[in-house]
């Protein structure tokens, strides 16, 4: 081989190694940027023409005309005169009141590091000047705005998170699709001529660096959609290819299996340590992703118990993505504007127990379930293991069975001055705790506490 020979033989292996082709093998071979495992957190916005009826979930459409369920049809009978359609709602789809650069703010104070808003779900409407969806977008009708790109212009100027997008790839009414499914999916109108230039669209002119893929049924595979085509697109040549992320529902079987991180299932949060990376998508108004009017306080997850759903996903190698629904008007109502304020008020007394941390050997400690661990390797420090406690101790002595200690070892609680002492359980096996009567006001947090302990030998 000569020299001339070699180096064509090496620029063809570099230019082919760089280069993703459009089989599962390869698009699931690419590894995920490293941002989003940092990150941990992100805020989830169900945000359309369903925020309007506000009743019962986004699912509304569906749910009033499809499987027809009682209460919506109901709403409906009772609400609305009887020629009323679902479209007759874009109008007002009015958003008065949405200024970008205060949802910026509340995004930024809950400690987010990323934020994903609906660009379009099931129903088709999109909340940008889409040239594929005429008449049924937010410049066209309702809003009169695009939405996508003011939010992400303000996401960008004002904070640090990064701008992600929700992408329905299918949707329950449109006429195309519904041929196409007809079909057994051997016709790919839809894709053609909606779906994939939508999509290129949104990616080409909002950059957006997590793109949140769904489908409203699980239906169709991934020869129909033309993801792997896409992905590959995506990956090689989009203008994020070295930022994005993306996830697992790009097919009929793709769920937990292929794409980018995993989400399985809505409010996916296994307890225990997962191989692959993945995201617990989980919504503060239980019962709901879109706004709901009637919902009660009751429906709407306490700051405690958001937090034992991030410690847990955390300690498990998740991410959380957790949901607030803006109303028509867009507005962030304040009872989702407390709960953001209030976590990221959290976060910042124990943030050097999330973002950057891995999962430590041991996820939670077996002495309680209210106990949850992360992890990193320091310079100064030797292994530090961070215990998130979920409740205060109640006695004078925290017993945490897991860890094992070195003679270095010191213990600390993130946001309070002073170390507390410890002896080594019995047999050398864990960390006894003294902890002192501590005023309920000179403790860093009202919902949970983070012990962080140095020097860990396992
Ligand atoms: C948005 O709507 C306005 C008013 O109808 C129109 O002039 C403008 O071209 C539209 N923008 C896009 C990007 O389609
Ligand atoms: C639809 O296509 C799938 C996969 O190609 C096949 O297994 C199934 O039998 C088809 N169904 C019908 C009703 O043709
Ligand atoms: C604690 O960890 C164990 C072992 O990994 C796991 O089986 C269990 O589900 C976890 N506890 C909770 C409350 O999830």
């Amino acid at each position: 081989m000569s020299i001339k020979q070699l180096a064509i033989y090496i620029f063809f292996i570099e230019a082919n190694s760089a280069k993703y082709t459009p089989n599962w093998k390869s698009l699931d071979s690419r590894p995920l940027p490293p941002w989003y495992d940092q990150a941990k957190f992100g805020i989830f916005i169900h945000w359309g023409v369903f925020s309007v009826p506000s009743f019962h979930s986004e699912w509304f459409w569906n749910y009033w005309k499809l499987q027809k369920i009682p209460d919506v049809v109901s709403f409906m009978e009772k609400n609305y005169p009887p020629d009323f359609t679902y479209a007759d709602f874009a109008s007002q789809f009015t958003v008065e009141f949405f200024n970008p650069r205060e949802w910026a703010d509340i995004l930024q104070a809950s400690g987010a590091r990323y934020v994903v808003l609906t660009s379009k779900h099931c129903e088709g409407f999109t909340n940008w000047p889409s040239k594929y969806s005429f008449n049924w977008n937010s410049n066209a009708t309702g809003p009169n705005r695009d939405l996508v790109g003011e939010l992400s212009s303000a996401i960008r100027e004002k904070t640090n998170l990064k701008f992600g997008l929700y992408h329905c790839l299918s949707e329950w009414f449109n006429p195309l699709y519904l041929s196409d499914k007809e079909s057994n999916f051997t016709t790919q109108d839809f894709v053609k001529v909606k779906i994939m230039p939508e999509l290129y669209e949104l990616v080409s002119k909002y950059k957006p660096e997590v793109l949140w893929s769904d489908l409203c049924e699980k239906k169709g595979p991934a020869s129909y959609w033309t993801s792997r085509e896409f992905l590959t697109w995506l990956y090689n040549e989009s203008p994020v290819k070295e930022t994005v992320v993306t996830n697992d529902r790009w097919c009929d079987v793709c769920l937990c299996k292929h794409g980018g991180y995993h989400t399985c299932t809505d409010r996916y949060n296994p307890g225990t340590l997962q191989k692959h990376k993945w995201e617990n998508c989980m919504t503060i108004d239980r019962r709901s992703w879109g706004y709901r009017r009637n919902a009660n306080i009751e429906d709407y997850l306490s700051v405690h118990e958001i937090i034992t759903t991030f410690a847990s996903t955390i300690s498990c190698g998740g991410n959380m993505l957790m949901n607030i629904g803006p109303t028509k008007n867009g507005i962030i109502m304040p009872v989702f504007e407390e709960r953001l304020r209030q976590f990221g008020s959290w976060l910042k007394v124990n943030e050097e127990a999330v973002y950057g941390t891995v999962p430590w050997s041991h996820q939670n400690d077996s002495s309680t379930k209210a106990i949850w661990y992360t992890m990193r390797k320091t310079d100064n420090d030797g292994t530090v293991v961070y215990a998130i406690l979920l409740s205060w101790p109640a006695q004078s002595v925290l017993k945490l069975f897991e860890p094992l200690a070195t003679p270095d070892t010191q213990v600390t609680m993130l946001g309070y001055q002073g170390k507390f002492s410890w002896i080594p359980g019995l047999e050398y096996q864990g960390i006894y705790v003294n902890v002192p009567m501590i005023p309920w006001n000179k403790l860093p947090s009202q919902w949970a506490w983070v012990f962080k302990l140095t020097f860990i030998d396992n």
